[in-house]
Order: structure tokens, then sequence, then C-alpha cells
């Protein structure tokens, strides 16, 4: 039996049985077999979540570069490590071997290290999805610098904010980007961003798009020169377990993003453990994540993760819909993908375009499907299980968060068998429970609770960057030596977890995460805004869309609503991007508040969902009578 690679049911209860019995040994065993070291860890373990402290494989030294790459150049270094499938089917992909993977990525190093980047230096990476930001990454890993990508879809300004918190001194993008039929005009954002950032002394530029772009004297460089004259090796730079490999961004109810750091070992280690069991990769395989590198996701399950375990990785640049809604089905074909993980919005979305687009392709060598984001409805996991896994192909759905940096609940394929909308069991190591308001932990099953994590886990952030009273705050300060999700979560008769939502100010729309505050500080930037608050209300396709209330400063304003709310709306995309525009926004007299201000948002979110017949006592209110004007007036 080995407890890398979980091959039917019994085993995996035996595997989480010594998960969870013998944690340190468990990962130990896994580490040391599966991965290749500079020097072995003096302590597999050391936590205290009251800190919270959390390291493992304490004293170990390693580059994970040499993990995903190097040590593959021997076995399968001709192998295709990844498959690039560029927005225009007609441009042709790119297979790039384990050979070139390395040879790339140790000259990108080298870029980076004549430009002056050290080990322990942020780099910010706002790329599209070209090979260029795989070895962007890589190289970073590689001389140990920490990166920061940042979504290629964000703002200028959510750009700025994310550069600036973590000092990055470089940064990296490109031209443009392609995106279906548009291009975007990349570095104009980047250009814009870095009005705000001194930190940042050097840009690199890809060229992607050919546009006309202006270059910055003694800032910005293009990249392929660079690349061309620098040598194809590089020596990995040696990590410590515990530093820093990268920071991810993700939004919070309040204030400004959260810049969740990972570390080097434990990341590793679990991101890939988990892509090959969740996965069931086996060597031959071609695998693809529809997801974006900008996105936790894709960092785990594009990059390292896959080439961990020597995969075969596809990149997609495009969507789903460009030159059509086949795209997706048209790539499973051409690749002969035999696992693929996207997102419920993109099934949602593609279902609603019919069997047309579906039945030209041959799908039959797919064998894993998994979904990651956001709860899947019933009726889209039957339409991916029926039409696209031909009712032969298991769903993962695949429960967890960038602060968790790998997948926590999910069923193995093949092994656990799959209920529509569950997450089903923890993977091994991971110890899940389910809390009451008292804070008490909730046994049994059949029982429903706020979703917290009482072990620590290899991959777990270790802290947010720069705020290490906000990680503790905002994840383990609800429970007494838990951390907490922010998710509500049930658990079935058989110990099945179904996630039913966050349980805070986080709205997930296609499965990005949206922190109202950020958003509602957009809103009232506006001149004539008064206050605003969001809330998420059920969406056909985006699983959740945005609701706004607003209050305009003079109510009796006689300007055009339409134009207000489009005004409104570009605000959101200057300040944070398209993805948090709002689909509906209600202008109202005023917004409900308890007696000490505070906007009562679940009236609101009630008034959304349409469901004003239970709003509860109302009287309590300092405005009681907003309430039916907002009733009234509901879009
Ligand atoms: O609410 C959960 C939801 O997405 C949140 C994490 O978002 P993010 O950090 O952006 O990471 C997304 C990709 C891992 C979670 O707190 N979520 C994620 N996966 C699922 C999910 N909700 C239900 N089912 C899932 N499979």
């Amino acid at each position: 039996m080995s407890n890398y690679h979980i091959k039917h049911l019994e085993e995996y209860y035996q595997v989480y049985r010594q998960s969870v019995q013998k944690p340190e040994l468990f990962w130990e065993e896994i580490a040391e077999e599966h991965f290749v070291w500079r020097k072995k860890w003096d302590r597999i373990l050391s936590w205290d979540f009251s800190k919270p402290e959390v390291k493992w494989f304490e004293g170990a030294k390693l580059n994970i570069t040499e993990n995903c790459i190097d040590r593959h150049l021997h076995v399968r270094g001709d192998k295709t490590a990844i498959i690039f499938e560029p927005n225009n089917p007609d441009e042709g992909a790119q297979h790039i071997s384990y050979k070139e993977l390395h040879q790339n990525v140790c000259k990108f190093a080298n870029v980076l290290y004549d430009k002056g980047i050290k080990k322990g230096d942020r780099v910010c990476i706002y790329l599209p999805m070209i090979p260029e930001l795989a070895y962007a990454v890589l190289a970073c890993a590689r001389i140990g610098a920490v990166h920061s990508v940042v979504f290629a879809g964000f703002s200028s300004t959510a750009l700025a904010t994310r550069i600036n918190d973590c000092d990055a001194k470089m940064v990296i993008t490109s031209d443009g980007s392609f995106r279906g039929a548009k291009t975007i005009d990349l570095k104009g954002i980047v250009d814009e961003a870095l009005e705000d950032c001194n930190g940042v002394d050097s840009v690199l530029v890809a060229k992607r798009i050919h546009s006309d772009i202006v270059m910055k004297d003694g800032r910005d460089h293009w990249l392929q020169p660079l690349l061309d004259d620098a040598y194809n090796e590089f020596t990995a730079v040696i990590m410590d377990a515990e530093d820093p490999l990268f920071i991810l961004y993700t939004s919070g109810s309040t204030g400004k993003p959260k810049g969740m750091v990972h570390s080097c070992a434990g990341y590793m280690v679990y991101s890939a453990y988990t892509f090959k069991n969740v996965f069931q990769y086996k060597e031959e395989d071609v695998y693809w994540c529809t997801a974006d590198i900008g996105w936790i996701t894709g960092h785990s399950y594009i990059v390292y993760g896959p080439l961990a375990n020597g995969a075969t990785t596809v990149m997609f640049e495009g969507v789903p819909s460009y030159p059509d809604f086949g795209r997706f089905w048209q790539i499973v074909e051409k690749h002969k993908v035999n696992q693929f993980y996207t997102a419920p919005t993109a099934i949602r979305a593609l279902a609603k375009e019919g069997l047309e687009v579906v039945e030209p392709y041959d799908l039959s060598s797919l064998k894993v499907l998994g979904t990651v984001g956001e709860p899947i409805n019933e009726e889209a996991w039957h339409w991916y299980n029926d039409n696209i896994g031909k009712k032969k192909s298991p769903i993962v759905d695949t429960w967890w968060q960038t602060e968790t940096g790998g997948i926590m609940i999910s069923p193995i394929p093949f092994s656990t068998p799959t209920k529509p909308t569950y997450a089903t069991l923890p993977l091994p190591g991971i110890q899940p429970a389910l809390m009451d308001g008292e804070g008490n932990e909730i046994s049994g099953n059949q029982v429903s609770g706020r979703l917290c994590i009482k072990f620590p886990w290899p991959s777990m952030a270790r802290t947010i960057w720069g705020n290490h009273q906000r990680y503790k705050d905002t994840y383990f300060s609800a429970f007494k030596n838990m951390y907490f999700t922010g998710d509500g979560a049930l658990r079935d008769e058989v110990g099945y977890y179904r996630i039913t939502g966050r349980v805070d100010d986080v709205i997930i729309v296609s499965g990005h995460n949206l922190g109202t505050a950020p958003i509602e500080d957009a809103i009232n930037e506006h001149p004539a805004v008064a206050e605003s608050a969001i809330v998420g209300f059920p969406h056909d396709i985006k699983g959740n869309a945005l609701y706004g209330y607003v209050t305009l400063k003079d109510v009796g304003e006689s300007r055009n609503h339409d134009n207000l709310r489009k005004e409104i709306n570009q605000l959101i995309t200057e300040r944070i991007g398209p993805i948090a525009k709002l689909e509906k926004i209600q202008f109202t007299l005023g917004l409900p508040k308890t007696r000490s201000g505070k906007i009562m948002r679940r009236i609101l979110r009630k008034i959304a969902h349409n469901e004003v017949s239970n709003l509860g006592d109302t009287s309590t209110l300092l405005n009681p009578e907003v309430v039916q004007n907002i009733i009234d007036n509901a879009l």
C-alpha cells in the first residue's frame, strides 16, 4: 500500500486514520519518499494556533523548482510539461518539454538576477496565461524571490495596492493580452499603477499582442532579448522549508486585500500530494485546469502540483466562448485531456448553450472531472456528469481556499462514491470540525455549523504579509484553537460534507471571492453617493451576483439613474476590476441600520433574495421606515 496514491475506499479510510493518528509520521513518509531535499528536516511539525504559528519540516532545505523540473530531466526530459493552448486556435498549441521548461526557467532566473533580484525580494507578476507566466513564477521560485501574481483582470488601482502592500521591486507584464475577440492593454494598466508605486525599479515586458506601447527609459525592458542573451543554467537558490514561496492576495470582508503567504516545503508537499490523489494522475495523462494562474487554483493545480508530479499540464490563454462555446470541448478532444478541472460558473454558462456545442467533440479521453471555487448546484452537476463525463468520469467537487493552499475536502475518484453538491470527505491529514454559535464543536452526523479545521496541514498559509495580527483575528479568533474558514457546511448521515456558502461578508461571484467593503468604498467615491451596501443574490450562471443599495446625497437627484448606474459600475471597474461590477443597483432613501449605526445587511440580503415575508423584527432599527420603501422599489 502506498499512502501517496490512494486507489480504493478502504485504503482511503485506512490512510485517513493513520494521517490523523500520527500526522507527523504520515507527512514525513510522504516528504521522504516523493521529493528531493538538499537537507532533511530536524522537526516535522511545531504549531500553536493561539499565536498562531505553524512550521512544517523545519530545518529542511530545498528548492521547489528542483522538485518541479530538475529531477524529471533524466526520467522524462522530453515529456511535455506544459501544453500552451493560445486564445486563437489558429495560432496552434505549443508543447514545452521538461528540458525546455528547465532552460526557459533558468534563463528567466538569470534575467531576474541581472536586474538585481535577490532571495526574499518581492516580484509582482501581471501577465496573461502565456508560457512566460509559468516561467516567471518558477524563475522567482528558483532564485528565492517571493512572487505575487496579480490576476491580469484587476484594475490599475487594485494592482497598485498589491504592489505597494508587499513592496515589490519589479513587475513582470506584457504589452497586452488576448481575451476572446478583445485585447487588453496590460502595459497601460501597469503604467497607471506605477504612478503610485515608488518601490518598483524595473518592469519586464513580454511581447504578446504586438501593440504600440510606451517603454519608460531605464525602467522598462523587453523580456525576449534579455532571455535570448541569458545563460540557460541557473543553480537553484537553496531555501529553508519555512521561507516564503509566494504571496497571493485574497479579498477580505473588510479593508484591503490580504496577502496570504505560503511557504516552500509544506506547500510543495501538500499541493503535489493532493494533485496526485484528487485527479488520480497517471504518467501518460494530460491534465487540464481551466483556472488562471492569477488565482490559487492556478498556482497549485496548473503549476506546482502537476509539475511536482512530472505531469503534462495544459495552460489555456483564452475564454470558453471564443471562437465559440465549443472551445473547451474542442481543446479536450485536441489534446486528449484525461482530467478536466473547472468552475461551476463555466459549467452553467456552457450548459446554457445546449448540447449542439458539445456533441461534435470526442470527449472519450476524459477520466476525471473536477469543480472548484463555489458550490455546484445539482442541475449543473448532472449536466456535467451526463454530457461531459458521460456518467463514467467521477466528478471531484473540491473544497478549499487561497488560505489552505491545496484541496481540503474532495472525493478521491474511483474510491469515494460521489454525491451531487457534496465535496464529500476530508483528504488525509485534514481534520474538519463543525462549530456552533457558542463555540462548541458539533459532533455526530446530520448536523450543520461553521466549518473549521482543528489540526495544521502542510500548505496552510503562514501569515498575512505585513499583518500577522489580522491573520490571527481573521482565522484564529472566532473559535479557540481552530482555523476558521469563513464557510458554513453540513455533514450528512454518512459524514459527507456539503459546503453551504460564506458566513461572512465575502460574496463569491463566478467563483471569485469579493469582499463587500472595497466595492462599497469604490461606490462611495462617486460624488453623488452618500452611502451604499452590497449583498449577494442568486444568479443562474454566476452562482451569486451583486446587488447594490445606494443612497444618494441628494435624494431628489435629478440626474438620470441609468447614467448614475453606469458611472458607479465604471468606478468599480477602475478601482477593482470588471468582475466586481453590480448586477443591480437600487437607489434608496436610506439603509436600514441598528441603533449603533451598523447596516443591517441581513435585511438587505432578504430583499435581494425576494424573501420579504420573514424579515424578522425591524422595529428596533434606527430607521424602520426605510425598509418598506426599499421593498417597494426592489429590482
Ligand atoms: O466559500 C468557499 C468557496 O470559495 C472560497 C475560497 O475562495 P478562494 O480563496 O478564492 O479559493 C477558490 C479556489 C480554491 C471558500 O471559502 N469554495 C471553494 N471551493 C468550493 C467552494 N464552495 C463550495 N464548494 C466548493 N467546492
